[in-house]
């Protein structure tokens, strides 16, 4: 077995734990790689599955925008009668209406957002990676993570933050585990919606920020946060041109930090695509402006739109206990339980 098919086969068997007897319907445009299709088509036809490949057009947009470009009535049909949704669409298909429906209409689906795949990627973010102790690993971290009542991160590049935990909100944990209906993402990130308004201090981004950059900043994109809001944006030329890009918007939420996340993903290397970045070993992310009343409730948080920056070696404490260093784990329960790279 190729190290392709071997990746493959975790993704379908490991991760989505497909049974015989199941529809494994994967989501391609014209710029999606066909040879991470094929490979994932024939691991579910190799369980027992129905596998079924959807290429369109690429969309000149993602999202909700993408919907003038697709066959949405048919799309939404498929899509809310699968078991399994992979996509690997070059323009995300997430959030579109086909979305919408088929995630509020099958209540079977279990869905996982892979955009941008190709063979190395899948190989070194999913089939090098040993998903059972990460799982072990990534539970207990979300676990602390829940019960601690502030988190405190710093990197080498200025980040110096605070914020408290809200127990309401919603601590998703993708660890490789897409074997229940639900809204899956790549393995390797815990996500925290902190106490809105509780958010103190600096952030500094130093991988990848998206949108609207899709890559590393020329500098480092240093924010100033208080209670939450976003006060001061500096750096270099793609700082300014950050800060136009969050004020044009002319909406209060876009200047509001919306969530943190831990990247735990073991073979995550930083190549400018955010969905790796993210995932990058001992990296933070934070989202601004937009938040769903599912990760958030009541209410979420409005914003019209949704952007992201990537804090690389973080220091994280939470509460007085320090887990991680740098990037490095060093609380001696959570060490132990890390898999080993
Ligand atoms: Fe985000």
């Amino acid at each position: 077995m190729t190290e392709l098919e071997s990746a493959a086969k975790k993704l379908i068997e490991e991760i989505f734990a497909v049974r015989p007897g199941e529809t494994v319907t994967i989501t391609t445009d014209y710029d999606s790689n066909m040879t991470v299709t094929r490979a994932v088509a024939d691991a579910a036809q190799n369980a027992g599955a129905y596998p079924m490949i959807i290429q369109c057009p690429t969309p000149g947009s993602v999202g909700k925008a993408a919907d003038q470009d697709l066959p949405v009535e048919v799309l939404s049909a498929a899509l809310s009668a699968t078991d399994v949704w992979i996509e690997f669409n070059h323009q995300w298909l997430l959030y579109s209406t086909p979305y919408e429906r088929a995630a509020a209409d099958n209540r079977k689906l279990r869905y996982m957002c892979l955009v941008d795949f190709n063979e190395d990627l899948l190989i070194r973010t999913v089939g090098h990676v040993d998903t059972p102790q990460l799982k072990i690993f990534m539970r207990r971290v979300a676990e602390l993570t829940r019960n601690a009542r502030t988190m405190h991160v710093t990197t080498p590049a200025g980040t110096d933050v605070r914020f408290e935990i809200d127990p309401v909100h919603y601590v998703a944990c993708d660890c490789g585990d897409a074997s229940f209906p639900a809204v899956h993402m790549l393995t390797g990130q815990i996500n925290v919606v902190p106490r809105f308004g509780s958010i103190q201090g600096t952030i500094v981004f130093d991988g990848c920020v998206t949108p609207p950059f899709g890559r590393i900043p020329d500098e480092p994109i240093r924010l100033t946060v208080e209670d939450g809001i976003i006060t001061d944006v500096d750096g270099g030329v793609d700082a300014r041109t950050y800060e136009s890009y969050l004020r044009q918007f002319d909406d209060p939420g876009m200047l509001k930090m919306a969530h943190i996340s831990y990247g735990f993903n073991p073979g995550a290397q930083l190549t400018g695509n955010i969905v790796e970045d993210e995932r990058v070993w001992g990296a933070t992310e934070w989202g601004i402006g937009y938040v769903s009343d599912v990760d958030a409730p009541p209410c979420g948080q409005d914003a019209v739109s949704h952007t992201d920056g990537i804090c690389l070696r973080s220091t994280v404490w939470l509460d007085e206990r320090c887990i991680l260093r740098e990037g490095v784990v060093v609380d001696p329960e959570l060490a132990a339980l890390a898999p080993k790279k």
